[in-house]
This record gives C-alpha cells, structure tokens and sequence, in this order.
C-alpha cells in the first residue's frame, strides 16, 4: 500500500473552531450516541485509580522493597495495563517546563503553527486528524507530531523554532524518557520471566524508536458529544503520557467501565502498547483508553511512544509459547503495522486483536 501525500479532506483545525465562540460544534464532531461520554456529577468510579508506583524502590537498598516494586509493577501490568509512575528521576522543572513549552506553541498564531501544517505521509508536524477515512467522525484535538529516534529521523527542522527554549528543553525531555524506556523494559523482561535484556534485544538494542505526541484539546462548546481522542490502544512498545495536572481528561476502559485517571503530581503515566502485547504473547494487554473533553479548560498532554526498531519482526518469545499457550500472533514488523494503523485512524482495539493467528 502507498501512503497517500494528502488529506481526504480540507483540514480544519480544532482550535479555530473553538475560538470561534460558536455554541454549538460541526457535525463532524459528533458522536453516535453509544460513543458519547457520560458525565455525571457523582460516578461511581471517583476512588478508583489507576496504580501510583514509586520508582525509587528499584533502587533502593531494601531488598524487599526492591521486591515489593517490582511486584507492583507486574500486578500493575497484568490488571490494568497503565500506571503512573513517580520518583521517575526527570525533575519537577522538567516535566512542568516542557508541558508550559508546548502549551506556548499552541497559542503562537495560527500562520505560525501552519508552517509545521502535516500530511498523512508521515504524520509530523501541526496536525488534526488521525486516520485518511474521508467522511470519518474526528476528534476534537490538535496535535504536534515529532520524531527523536532514529538519529537518521531527526530532524530539527520539523520541531518548531518558536518559542526558542524549545528544541532544547524537547532534547532533554527525550533522553529522560528513553532512558526511563530502558529501566521499564528491563523489568518486564525480569517479571515475564525473561532475561533481563530480552524485550530491549527484540527492540533493538539501542536502534529503538521514540517520537511524541503533543496533544492540544481546546474547549469544546458540545463535550457531551464528541470525545477528544477515540477509544484505542497505543500502536508501539510503551507509552509515556505526561498528563496535564490541572485538568483530567484521560479515560482508561475496565471491563465496561471509563475509569478517568487522577494524575499524581508530577507523575508520568506508563501504558503498555500492542508490540508488548505480542511479545508477551498477550500476558500483558494493551488497554482501550480515550479522551473527553470540557467546556471550561483547554488540556495539554505528552505522549511519548517508546518503539521497537521499525524493520525487526516482533513475535511472542519463544520461552512464552508453550502448548497450553501457543503463539497467538504472527511475526510483523513495527512499519507494518503502522501503515495499517495509520490508514484507519483510532479503532479501539480492533487492530492488535485482528492480527490473532486464527485456530
Ligand atoms: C495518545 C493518548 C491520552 C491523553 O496520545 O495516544 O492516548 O491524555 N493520549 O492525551
Ligand atoms: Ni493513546
């Protein structure tokens, strides 16, 4: 399949729309009524969180708290797919710092954010769409797309030039989170069993990928109706979303329940993405989770994709296939499975679940 060179559609941005002051939203934002998020003053789900795990406990000199980490991190991935994470090493300055950098790009002019205008080829750059489906329902969301590894693939020229801190404090932030990408993908190669390089090996070794997300929701006259990111799970390897404190958003699916996630100060929240799935041989899971929107308060989120080197073949390992539990997916390369992701734009889990061998 060839990636096409443009959009199927006009791009209209989401914020010009919100600026607008219109009371009411298009409707190619609308969502069918099972889609729509429910609000209620008093839901059920108010105490239930997803895990907070203290990083510092791998390093401690405390044995069994050393233990009891890695413990919280396995049941963490085993029952839910998605932790926050605190203690992480990247110091408060540098979490509030690039969320405030990013936060200040939005708000450039719009003839200035048109310069990094994206195309579906791909996807870096000022976008406002995920998906080439013509007539598709969107989201209402923004977004800044950029790669930071490969070194091959980086390319300065593609990050935004204004506000001039942020190239700099975008560089820092991403060293930070690769090497958090190492320290996660050691312990779940030690608690599924493996050896302790496994799942950094089948990545890559130091060849991984990594690129960000910026997420921009502007306020939404409607947010009844629509949703700022559509239910999915995350195409890669880990995901790290540095959520934005002052206003929640993010959903994660538990059973047939939204559960929205109350983000710890300064934590960074951990997600497992499809290629973990596979080489866990679905051990671990990749969960559905979405966005809502408000009327009151724009909300800016980061969201790192940690991958595996785009041409390897991912495949269950090995010491996870026996007889009872046989290999439930076939060998695909990262690129592969991109291309088909990114044709379709966000499809619940549909994805990862269609790639099952069939028995
Ligand atoms: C994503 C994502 C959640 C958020 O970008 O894949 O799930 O809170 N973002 O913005
Ligand atoms: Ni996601």
């Amino acid at each position: 399949m060839v990636c096409p060179r443009d959009w199927p559609e006009p791009v209209v941005r989401v914020q010009s729309l919100s600026e607008s002051g219109k009371p009411v939203i298009p409707d190619r934002y609308i969502k069918p009524p099972p889609d729509r998020p429910v609000f209620n003053s008093s839901s059920p789900d108010d105490d239930i969180n997803i895990p907070v795990i203290d990083l510092a406990g791998l390093t401690s000199d405390d044995l069994t708290l050393r233990e009891s980490t890695f413990k919280e991190i396995s049941a963490a991935c085993r029952e839910w797919g998605f932790f926050q994470v605190i203690n992480h090493g990247l110091k408060a300055e540098l979490v509030d710092g690039v969320r405030d950098i990013w936060r200040e790009f939005f708000h450039e002019p719009m003839e200035v954010k048109q310069q990094y205008a994206n195309s579906p080829k791909t996807y870096e750059g000022y976008g406002s769409r995920l998906g080439l489906e013509k007539g598709a329902i969107l989201d209402w969301s923004d977004y800044y797309f950029l790669h930071y590894l490969p070194p091959p693939i980086k390319d300065h020229n593609r990050w935004p030039a204004q506000p001039s801190s942020l190239r700099e404090i975008v560089e820092e932030y991403s060293k930070e989170i690769v090497r958090l990408g190492k320290v996660l993908l050691e312990v779940f190669s030690i608690n599924l069993g493996l050896k302790h390089d496994y799942l950094q090996k089948a990545f890559g070794g130091d060849d991984i990928g990594a690129c960000l997300r910026v997420n921009f929701y502007p306020k939404c006259p409607q947010p009844d109706l629509t949703l700022g990111l559509s239910p999915h799970s995350d195409p890669g390897g880990i995901t790290f979303l540095l959520p934005d404190e002052n206003v929640s958003g993010l959903q994660v699916r538990r059973g047939d329940q939204w559960v929205t996630v109350k983000p710890a100060p300064h934590a960074i929240i951990a997600n497992i993405g499809d290629q973990i799935q596979v080489l866990s041989n679905a051990i671990y899971k990749s969960v559905e989770h979405r966005v809502i929107v408000n009327s009151d308060k724009e909300r800016v989120s980061l969201a790192y994709f940690y991958n595996p080197k785009s041409d390897l073949l991912i495949h269950p390992a090995s010491e996870l296939v026996t007889e009872e539990t046989p290999a439930l997916y076939p060998s695909m390369t990262f690129d592969e499975y991109r291309l088909f992701i990114r044709t379709r734009g966000p499809q619940g889990k549909s994805q990862v679940e269609s790639l099952k061998s069939p028995r």
